[in-house]
């Protein structure tokens, strides 16, 4: 039987690129998803030259027709879609909801729920055939509300209840929405750079303070998480928020890993 499928939006760096190296060890052939080619390529380059199987595909997941083109990228290479990992995200603006630019509000709802949107629709036929798996990138700034956040809580807050609907809509699947926690990424960096503009000056110096003392989680370990849900995770969890470090969750972690 061929591998599992598994298409990983926003995987040229950060916790996408982790979940892609992760589900390439655990057997799965990867399709890699971003905008910027080159930086898409190198990751795939890398999974490849570990010995796995991954496939780079440029594109927006705010565009329609580049959902469409990936998804056709990945089954007409791979004869079969398992897995769709809806990773792409943006952070910005970060600024007080009286003050933020319109448009990068209309921006943040295109990448962080549209984008989820529109890749679900493209993949659901396949995702359906195979009895397949969506796994969502929340937040646990979908139920912490944050000052200068607010286009970010409200798009991870939607992107939760987005995949409680499509929970009961398709009940042959397994749809789970996961909080990856605080991770060592390039979006932690953005946040650092440009967030005194928009955030209380202590939650500013929070995430720097984290940053500093070496406590933002490394991506690996969010990021084996997250692939081993969207290979493994139980039928019965679909609908659910799930933290990366659940306990349910580590022990699927633990079973995946030792079955290898
Ligand atoms: N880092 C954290 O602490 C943290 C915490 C909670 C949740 N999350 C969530 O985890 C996910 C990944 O975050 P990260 O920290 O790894 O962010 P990151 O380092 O900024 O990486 C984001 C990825 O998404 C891609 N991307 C952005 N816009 C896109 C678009 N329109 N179409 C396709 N790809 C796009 C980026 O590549 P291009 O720019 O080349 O397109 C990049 O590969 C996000 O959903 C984020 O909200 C992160």
């Amino acid at each position: 039987m061929s591998a599992k499928t598994i298409i990983i939006t926003g995987a040229s760096r950060g916790l996408g690129a982790a979940i892609a190296r992760a589900a390439a060890e655990l057997g799965a052939a990867v399709v890699l998803n971003a905008r910027s080619a080159e930086a898409l390529e190198a990751a795939a380059g890398q999974i490849a030259a570990a010995g796995g199987t991954a496939l780079a595909v440029p594109g927006d997941v705010s565009r329609d027709d580049d959902c469409e083109r990936l998804v056709d990228a990945a089954v007409s290479r791979f004869g079969r879609l398992d897995a769709l990992v809806n990773n792409a995200g943006i952070l910005e603006p970060i600024a007080p909801i009286a003050e933020a630019d319109p448009q990068a509000w209309q921006r943040s709802w295109a990448v962080n729920v549209l984008g989820p949107v529109l890749m679900t629709r493209a993949a659901l036929p396949h995702l359906r055939e195979s009895g397949g798996r969506i796994v969502h990138i929340s937040s646990g700034a979908a139920n912490r509300p944050v000052v200068g956040w607010g286009a970010y809580c409200t798009t991870k807050a939607a992107l939760n209840h987005l995949n409680r609907v499509l929970a009961l809509e398709e009940p042959t699947l397994t749809t789970i929405a996961v909080r990856p926690g605080a991770v060592d990424t390039p979006m932690q960096g953005v946040l650092r750079e440009k967030g005194a503009a928009g955030m209380t000056p202590e939650e500013h110096a929070r995430f720097i303070r984290r940053y500093e003392e070496g406590d933002l989680l490394p991506p690996e370990l969010p990021g084996r998480a997250i692939a081993v849900l969207a290979l493994h995770a139980p039928h019965e969890w679909s609908g659910e928020f799930l933290s990366w470090d659940d306990d349910a969750v580590q022990a699927l972690v633990r079973e995946a890993t030792a079955a290898r």
